[in-house]
């Protein structure tokens, strides 16, 4: 699907973003693990979190979905059934990652996850590394770091691991297996990375305790089903906020957003770079941090980035780069080489598809340099058939000169599946 963006000078209105990708996979996760009913409120109802609800129910768990209410019943004691089918997991690396610490610590399972052509593409070995030093049995393509992965379940035994990589993923994965494990299972990583299974955890009745960046966890825990409400995800929040931002009439109040400090990195670097947001009606949904986002139009000036902020942004960044192109300088965005093993390799593509609008921009081993200020003028630019870089160039859309069409746009169905209705809704149907 292509998605006509015009270039645009009026964004305003009043909006609230789909539910935390991260947090509804994790809801649908520990709601299949605990004993009792998990209900989930303001779910996403996006492409990647029902490859998880499809793949806990091929293991067996009852799962209802009624609007973007969903209601888990958990395996407890009982554990899953070895699905009769393979398990696909599509587009989604926090599902694939997460649910092989899950899978892989199941005495007795089999199962065989696949996904698309994106995902089978992407490293696995940084999951299966640890998993297998637990114990665990997998087997994938390239020395078992690939996907398709085949597991079979087993007792694992809890390790003390050091991750080379800022990544919630990996620790969730272990963290996860790490349940089940026998004894107490200890990650560190080189950075905070975002915390949202640890909070959860927590909430459905685990102990576990962090020092520095540290966890621990003892396993043989056992959780309990509880309520979960989903703050709006602040990675889709990102798009609205910059296009606000870099449009000459710009106001726009994003309610219900999740700002837990793991995730908050970007409004640190926009506020950074001049813009004017304010964070309003600051309140918790359970352990996790909401507010309301107010934005204004505002003059940007070039900053640099790097170090601990980029693990608390990393999925806002093709956002951040489109703010960068209206600021004055050069705005140098370092440390984020895991930008390469996103859904596509975010850097590479982002370069190439600014700089067919015209924008200045370098790619860097570990990142990207963008001098702001260019003229842009919209032409077809490639969503690469990931979600973030169709929103990020769509953005980039509302300040080229004339028509910017993006290719692949369906891939927004991922993370933000009425992206171009809220666009549309902000722009009062000037914009598309
Ligand atoms: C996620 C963690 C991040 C992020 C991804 C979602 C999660 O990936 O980029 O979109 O839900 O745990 P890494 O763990 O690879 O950093």
């Amino acid at each position: 699907m292509n998605l006509t963006v015009k270039q645009t000078k009026r964004i305003t209105g009043e909006v609230t973003v789909p539910g935390d990708k991260s947090i509804s996979h994790r809801a649908v996760m520990l709601g299949a693990l605990a004993e009792g009913t998990t209900t989930i409120e303001g779910f996403l109802m996006g492409a990647d979190c029902l490859s998880t609800i499809n793949c806990f129910r091929a293991l067996g768990i009852p799962i209802n979905v009624d609007g973007r209410k969903v209601a888990v019943v958990g395996g407890g004691e009982k554990g899953f059934c070895t699905p009769d089918t393979v398990l696909d997991t599509g587009n989604s690396g926090t599902t694939t990652r997460l649910i092989m610490g899950i899978l892989a610590s199941e005495p007795g399972l089999y199962a065989v996850l696949n996904g698309d052509s994106s995902l089978n593409g992407r490293p696995m070995g940084r999951v299966t590394k640890p998993l297998m030093q637990m114990g665990a049995q997998i087997y994938g393509r390239a020395d078992d770091t690939m996907m398709p992965v085949t597991i079979r379940g087993h007792h694992l035994r809890a390790i003390d691991y050091q991750s080379p990589v800022a990544s919630a993923q990996v620790k969730s994965a272990v963290l996860l297996a790490g349940l089940r494990a026998q004894g107490k299972s200890r990650y560190t990583e080189p950075s905070p990375s975002r915390d949202h299974t640890e909070n959860m955890l927590k909430a459905f009745g685990a102990d576990l305790s962090r020092s520095g960046n540290t966890v621990e966890l003892e396993g043989g825990q056992v959780l309990t089903g509880q309520r979960v409400q989903v703050p709006g995800d602040i990675s889709s929040a990102a798009f609205l906020i910059v296009a606000a931002l870099i449009v000459p009439q710009g106001h726009l109040i994003v309610k219900n957003v999740g700002i837990n400090v793991t995730r908050n990195g970007i409004i640190e670097a926009l506020q950074e770079m001049g813009a004017d947001i304010q964070i309003l009606n600051r309140r918790f949904f359970g352990r996790e941090e909401v507010a309301d986002l107010e934005v204004k139009s505002s003059s940007l000036r070039a900053a640099q980035f790097g170090g601990s902020l980029i693990p608390r942004m990393i999925d806002e960044i093709p956002a951040l780069a489109v703010a960068a192109l209206t600021a004055e300088g050069k705005t140098i965005i370092k440390d984020a080489q895991e930008l390469r093993v996103k859904e596509s390799d975010r850097i590479s593509a982002l370069a190439l598809e600014l700089k067919k609008l015209g924008a200045a921009i370098t790619e860097r081993p570990d990142g990207i340099e963008i001098l702001g200020g260019r003229l842009l003028q919209g032409t077809l630019v490639s969503s690469h058939q990931d979600h973030r870089l169709a929103m990020a160039l769509a953005m980039a859309g509302l300040i080229a000169q004339g028509t910017t069409i993006v290719e692949g746009a369906e891939s927004v169905t991922v993370s933000f599946p009425d992206f171009t209705e809220v666009l549309k809704s902000i722009s009062r149907g000037k914009l598309i």
